[in-house]
């Protein structure tokens, strides 16, 4: 199948989150099942390192305005990326935000990057079977497919494939940005998330865990009635890990590898991470966390459950992340009252985060909600058990102590209190050697191959292409 993929962050390039890990992951899929697959990425200021080699200019009509723009093209592991290059939109350091809020032009900027996609594939002969979008940011594509479907034949056969990563971010604006954005007019705020669910032939999200609980509220952010009258053309489909760069025996960040049943390195690793972060080398489990800092990920609970949990134990923690400040500034003071005990690293930093996998003894990811989750997938395969919220992709990709096959712990409840109870569970795990290692020994042995997820979505395009 020819397939056009639209990201708006693609892993290697650049990634706020686990959205650019399964952009690359399942394209990479693609093209060695034998796909031809184009990837168009915005070319943001960090893009501008990158060499690209031919390209091509288009124009682009929005909103009664026409915009010039070029698609530059580079290969990432065999992969064709083009770079929708436009100064005003594109050229800034941060994708969405300026740290704090997110752009004002937003809905412009990613509409126009959705209509220069299409404007692309005209001027270059490039018909697609699927057009794929992931998020909000690509939602428009489906309408504006439409929109060309209704003008000429070139897109006739093209059928519009939507994936919600997280069904939090609907990127919701006033009904007036309607007419710059091609819509039709409504006295109700404009959902770029709801255009694309309603816009695409089929829709799926990141799990069937989340899937399941898209369909009520409040997981449904005020859409489960969408997913609901979309129900059968709406699935769910488990992200991929891409063991090239998530292994432990492999892994180009790690000073030591290893891999079951030898873990001498993975203790190199845990004392060479504690003494970068100020925490004495004993022996005492290590929790460890790389994570956005915002609510989703369970912040509210975490942070009193670890202040609870921290004077009762000896056990470490060691969090990396970058995010919202009242989190951030709790953080660090809560570093400062455990030094030696806690350590909080802000930044977001790629070899750090495979360095924090590598050492923990346990990754924390108490999520409130969660569409697949990445880090827990990784954190198996370093033989750092998960603890987690039993919630979306957490509940189906770790298997809860005390059953039999188990790799992690789960907790129920949103608050602290049952987490505070999940951290003394998994400090007694611990303790108890011979089941900590014969989890570990099932956690590693875990596989979520993208080849697996690729065929599921083979599934679903060839589905989309029936559908008129
Ligand atoms: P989400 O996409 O909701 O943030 P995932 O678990 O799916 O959650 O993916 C997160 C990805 O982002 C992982 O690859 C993780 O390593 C990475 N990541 C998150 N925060 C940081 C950070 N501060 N530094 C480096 N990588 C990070
Ligand atoms: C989103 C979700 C996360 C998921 C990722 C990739 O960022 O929050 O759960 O793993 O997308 O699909």
């Amino acid at each position: 199948m020819r397939i056009l993929m639209l990201c708006s962050e693609y892993e290697g390039l650049i990634k706020t989150g686990g959205l650019a890990d399964a952009c690359r992951g399942l394209t990479k899929a693609l093209v060695e099942a034998g796909h031809e697959v184009m990837v168009l990425v915005p070319r943001y200021a960090s893009l501008y390192a990158f060499e690209t080699r031919d390209w091509q200019s288009v124009y682009v009509s929005l909103g009664g305005r026409t915009f010039g723009c070029a698609v530059r093209q580079l290969t990432l592991d065999g992969v064709a990326i083009g770079l929708v290059e436009h100064h005003e939109f594109f050229q800034r350091i941060r994708p969405y935000d300026d740290g704090e809020y997110g752009y004002a032009d937003n809905p412009l900027r990613f509409a126009f990057f959705c209509k220069a996609a299409l404007a692309w594939c005209q001027e270059r002969g490039f018909c697609p079977d699927i057009i794929h979008g992931h998020d909000w940011q690509t939602a428009l594509a489906g309408v504006y497919l439409q929109h060309e479907q209704a003008q000429d034949d070139f897109f006739s056969g093209s059928r519009f494939v939507f994936t919600i990563h997280n069904g939090a971010y609907q990127e919701v604006v006033a009904s007036d940005w309607a007419k710059q954005l091609e819509l039709p007019a409504s006295s109700s705020p404009v959902n770029l998330l709801q255009q694309g669910i309603v816009s695409a032939s089929k829709i799926n999200t990141v799990s069937s865990g989340y899937r399941d609980e898209l369909l009520s509220e409040p997981a449904g952010n005020g859409l489960a009635w969408l997913y609901q009258q979309r129900q059968t053309d709406f699935s769910g489909i488990l992200n991929g890990c891409d063991y090239q760069l998530w292994h432990p025996g492999r892994d180009v960040h790690l000073a030591a590898h290893y891999d079951w049943p030898d873990l001498t390195g993975k203790a190199s690793c845990k004392t060479w991470l504690r003494q970068h972060h100020q925490l004495p080398d004993k022996a005492v489990p290590l929790y460890v966390a790389v994570s956005r800092i915002t609510g989703q990920k369970g912040f509210d609970y975490l942070l009193p459950a670890l202040a609870q949990w921290l004077p009762t134990t000896d056990s470490q923690v060691l969090i990396m992340g970058t995010g919202e400040r009242h989190y951030t500034e709790a953080l660090f003071a809560l570093a400062a009252r455990f030094k030696g005990q806690m350590s909080f690293v802000m930044g977001f930093d790629e070899a750090m985060a495979h360095k924090i996998e590598a050492a923990g003894d346990f990754f924390l990811m108490p999520s409130l909600f969660e569409p697949c989750g990445l880090n827990q997938i990784y954190s198996l395969r370093y033989g750092t058990l998960p603890l987690v919220r039993a919630t979306g992709g957490l509940k189906d990709t770790v298997v809860p102590y005390p059953e039999a096959d188990c790799t992690g712990i789960h907790f129920e409840q949103a608050n602290a209190a049952a987490l505070l109870q999940a951290l003394q569970q998994t400090d007694a795990i611990y303790q108890d050697q011979a089941l900590y290692q014969a989890m570990q020994q099932r956690a590693m042995a875990q596989c979520f191959s993208w080849q697996q997820a690729c065929q599921q979505y083979e599934l679903l395009y060839q589905a989309a292409l029936q559908q008129y």
